[in-house]
């Protein structure tokens, strides 16, 4: 089998049939009002996104909850009054044949406290952030099931909404990452203190998540493979962590890493050489040859041979990418039509969302 064939084959994901291995992976557009409710021009970018070929499209951030506001005009599945117009969402992806899965979220630590009516930030522990210059104050256990049960409501909320699936943000310092790492979790009870109980919300999320949705119904997580930062989460625990889940029923797993302090980014700029691209694909790697569930690597997926040699040599199953498709909506029909590399030059300026009204290529519209 050739290698084009391959990133170019259906893949099941539990018994969702993608016609290929491309995944829209997850991009906060701040194109929802300010309500967090879906706009025409969001329902639009769909469109466009499902017409240009991805296997499936995942949502930017959606809010489970009012206390994990983490950036303004952010998607949101906190009440059902948001179902109507998710609804609008999803026909459209699928009446142009794509598949779409709604990415929850709780910002946890890295909200800005401005978005929250002006009250700290929820965390695990009582942490000083740098971005959002101000201290995080550590959750009750009353606001721990608080969210954990907002997980599971969001959840049934985008399946009742037409959503092929849910992906649970676990990864970037957000709440259910910022439990699972050892950096911001400095708890010592049932929710923090070794490696164990610090897998215990995200178990209970997963729990909770399935509990709302039901059996037959993918449910993904991102989560960090590694935390990029010195007392953080490493390729190994993140295994074991995502090994607990996977035994909890996980359908697969996305990987990324880093979080907002971390020392090198999550979203890497300058990817100019093969080298530079796929930047997760040892954990790919190492996820793949331990898990059962499929592995969705994400980060620094540039051209299509380097995403057919991931493909190839088993660092994953499917192929993420977020800043490519910001720039060129259908680089999958362009790739199976021969296309070898993405235009996006990795400058990062897309992501400079306190400039801009909402996210777009600035390459491209100056
Ligand atoms: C503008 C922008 C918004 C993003 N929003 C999200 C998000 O809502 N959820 C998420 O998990 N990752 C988000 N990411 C990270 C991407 O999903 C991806 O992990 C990262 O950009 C690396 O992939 P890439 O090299 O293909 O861009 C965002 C990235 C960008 C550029
Ligand atoms: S602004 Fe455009 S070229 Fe730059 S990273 Fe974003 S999508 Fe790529």
């Amino acid at each position: 089998m050739s290698n084009i064939m391959m990133l170019f084959e259906p893949y099941s994901l539990s018994g969702l049939r993608l016609g290929n291995r491309i995944v829209r992976a997850a991009t906060y557009e701040k194109m929802a009002d300010d309500d967090g409710r879906v706009t025409d021009r969001l329902v639009e970018l769909y469109e466009e996104l499902a017409r240009g070929g991805s296997g499936l499209l995942i949502t930017g951030f959606a809010l489970v909850h009012p206390s994990g506001r983490a950036g303004p005009k952010m998607l949101s599945a906190h009440a059902e009054s948001y179902i109507e117009r998710l609804k609008e969402l999803t026909d459209a992806v699928h009446r142009e044949g794509g598949l779409i899965a709604l990415q929850l979220v709780h910002g946890g630590r890295q909200c800005p406290p401005l978005l929250l009516g002006g009250e700290q930030a929820i965390a695990p522990s009582e942490m000083y952030d740098r971005f959002t210059r101000s201290n995080s104050r550590a959750m009750t256990e009353a606001e721990i099931w608080t969210v954990i049960e907002a997980f599971g409501d969001a959840a049934w909320r985008a399946r009742s909404a037409g959503f092929d699936a849910v992906e649970l943000h676990g990864a970037h310092g957000y709440l259910i990452s910022s439990f699972l790492s050892p950096y911001t979790n400095r708890r010592d009870d049932y929710w923090g203190g070794d490696e164990e109980r610090r897998s215990h919300f995200a178990e209970e999320v997963l729990k909770s998540v399935r509990s709302a949705v039901g059996g037959n119904y993918p449910v993904i997580m991102k989560v960090n493979a590694d935390d990029l930062m010195e007392g953080g989460i490493t390729p190994e625990e993140s295994l074991r962590q995502v090994r607990r889940l996977e035994q909890q029923g996980l359908d697969a797993v996305e990987i990324s890493g880093g979080m907002k302090d971390s020392r090198v980014r999550t979203i890497r700029p300058d990817i100019h050489r093969a080298e530079d691209e796929a930047y997760f694909k040892d954990s790919g790697k190492l996820f793949k040859d331990a898990l059962n569930i499929p592995v969705i690597l994400t980060g620094g997926m540039r051209s299509r041979g380097v995403m057919e040699g991931v493909l190839e040599r088993g660092e994953a199953d499917l192929v993420g990418m977020s800043r490519p498709l910001i720039r060129e909506p259908d680089l999958p029909n362009l790739m199976r039509d021969g296309k070898e590399r993405a235009d996006c030059i990795s400058c990062n300026k897309c992501t400079r969302f306190n400039k801009m009204d909402y996210v777009h290529c600035v390459q491209l519209k100056g």
